[in-house]
């Protein structure tokens, strides 16, 4: 790695440097616990990152939920809830934000995104339907499942090779769709579960073509598409820079276009809309709004504020509109790129073309001599915590679950470890550190075995499941 000349990120890309369009007011303080307290941390939290304390981690890639910065516009905002219990004079902020910047009529919030997810999946599906999607989400599916529903992958072939560069990994085969409204009836299909840069897949986007096409084929059988908005503005910057007629729209106009073509969203706004708490749900339908503001009582709270206090609505609004900024998104999708780039230079296998949220090591490539029942990505998520006390997360089998039917593991093409950027929180000189730790990581990658799960819980594993190091 040495003997190349390094590369500005401008120049990684041929052309002049491009910089966030923010400057730091206040800082965290951060450290690093030495090697021997890393390892006591890691063997404590059960080789799980998710077990670890934060205060035990250097530099937090584990997620980019609710881990973003907020702006000093935010900040001010969260001085001005209304906490009041009832019809917050910020929820009706939130609901304009929402309306001007999706478009969708009928808005129900929501403490963060699985909130939302139960009331559509509660609403839309009865027992014995089938979801179709663009690959599965961890929560998302499980709340079809809760529901009665099976979920099935319709994604294009390409999303299961981390190797392909497509530039839409994320497009719907419409193929497979239509095979499966043959063979089970469209009467049978809850809603289509569509999600703008499909985070399983490596954070891979959704072209404007397929969703429109998509519509269309829905339209001629009656069937719903519901959307998962929570990282769609990072969608439709790709949109912007790939897809031929959209190069000179702002996104937040290819925001609005796409979301068109859908009856609704949910939304974990901890992403993309800039929050550290928040959720909603947003229809054009009136029937599905009122099952779904009847049903958020029961289970989040009152329809004006669903689990958020009126601050966290004002900081939720004033986030939607700062979310779209083109200068914002392309600066957040370039910075992962850059760490991306720095690795393939170097050889280590990733998830190609990098996606909007995170840089997707292939734990398969990575780890070729250790087999997916040794648990390749979360080992990868070990060892660099151990290396350099970088926190990410595997993205894996122990996340894809055991099918529900046979109760066997399931086993998903992509075995992937995540570092996840958190939005406005890191600089260049981080990336550049956490590079440098997978490549540390990767060069000693012949003396790693594997993992044993010795703990795993019922739902969602990949949260609280422990392990053991295996050392043979
Ligand atoms: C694509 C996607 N959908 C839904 C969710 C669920 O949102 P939340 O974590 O806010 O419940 C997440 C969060 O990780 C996500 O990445």
């Amino acid at each position: 790695m040495n003997d190349k000349i390094p590369q500005t990120m401008g120049q990684q890309f041929g052309r002049r440097s491009w910089a966030e369009p923010w400057k730091i007011k206040m800082v965290e303080p951060i450290q690093m616990i030495g090697r021997e307290e890393r390892e006591r941390a890691a063997e404590e939290a059960g080789y799980n990152t998710f077990l670890l304390r934060s205060e035990d981690v250097y530099i937090d890639l584990l997620t980019d939920s609710g881990t973003s910065a907020m702006s000093d516009r935010q900040w001010a905002g969260i001085m001005l809830g209304d906490e009041a219990y009832a019809g917050s004079r910020n929820f009706y902020h939130l609901e304009e934000a929402i309306q001007s910047y999706y478009g969708y009529r009928y808005i129900v919030p929501a403490h963060q995104g699985r909130g939302a997810e139960h009331l559509i999946s509660q609403a839309l599906i009865k027992p014995g339907m089938f979801i179709p999607g663009n690959m599965y989400f961890t929560t998302t599916r499980l709340h079809q499942e809760l529901a009665g529903g099976t979920f099935v992958d319709v994604i294009i072939d390409e999303a299961h090779d981390p190797r392909s560069e497509h530039p839409f990994k994320g497009d719907i085969d419409l193929d497979k769709l239509q095979t499966l409204i043959d063979k089970v009836g469209a009467d049978k299909i809850g809603y289509i579960s569509l999600a703008g840069t499909v985070n399983m897949a490596g954070g891979q986007p959704v072209s404007m073509a397929n969703v429109r096409a998509l519509r269309e084929l829905c339209d001629r059988h009656g069937i719903l598409i519901y959307l998962d908005a929570t990282r769609m503005v990072e969608n439709c910057f790709f949109i912007q820079e790939r897809e031929p007629g959209f190069a000179d729209k702002p996104v937040a106009t290819i925001l609005k276009e796409f979301c068109d073509y859908t009856d609704g969203a949910w939304m974990s706004a901890k992403k993309d809309n800039l929050v550290n708490i928040g959720g909603w749900l947003a229809v054009n339908d009136e029937d599905v709004f009122d099952l779904a503001r009847n049903m958020v009582v029961i289970y989040e709270g009152l329809h004006t504020y669903g689990g958020m206090a009126g601050r966290d609505m004002e900081a939720l609004a004033i986030g939607i509109a700062e979310a779209v900024d083109d200068d914002h998104v392309r600066s957040r999708v370039d910075q992962v790129r850059y760490l991306g780039h720095l690795l393939i230079d170097w050889g280590v296998p990733i998830v190609c073309p990098v996606g909007g949220h995170a840089v997707f090591l292939d734990a398969k490539r990575f780890y070729p001599h250790i087999p997916q029942e040794r648990f390749p990505g979360q080992t990868l998520a070990a060892e660099l915590y151990l290396d350099g006390g970088v926190r990410a997360m595997e993205r894996g089998v122990v996340s894809a679950g055991r099918d529900p039917e046979t109760g066997d593991h399931r086993y998903p093409a992509l075995e992937l470890t995540r570092l996840t950027i958190p939005r406005r929180v890191y600089t260049q000189a981080h990336m550049d550190v956490v590079a440098e730790s997978v490549k540390a990581v990767y060069d000693a990658r012949e003396e790693s075995r594997g993992l044993k799960m010795v703990y795993e819980p019922k739902y969602l594993r990949f949260f609280q499941a422990r392990f053991e190091m295996i050392r043979d």
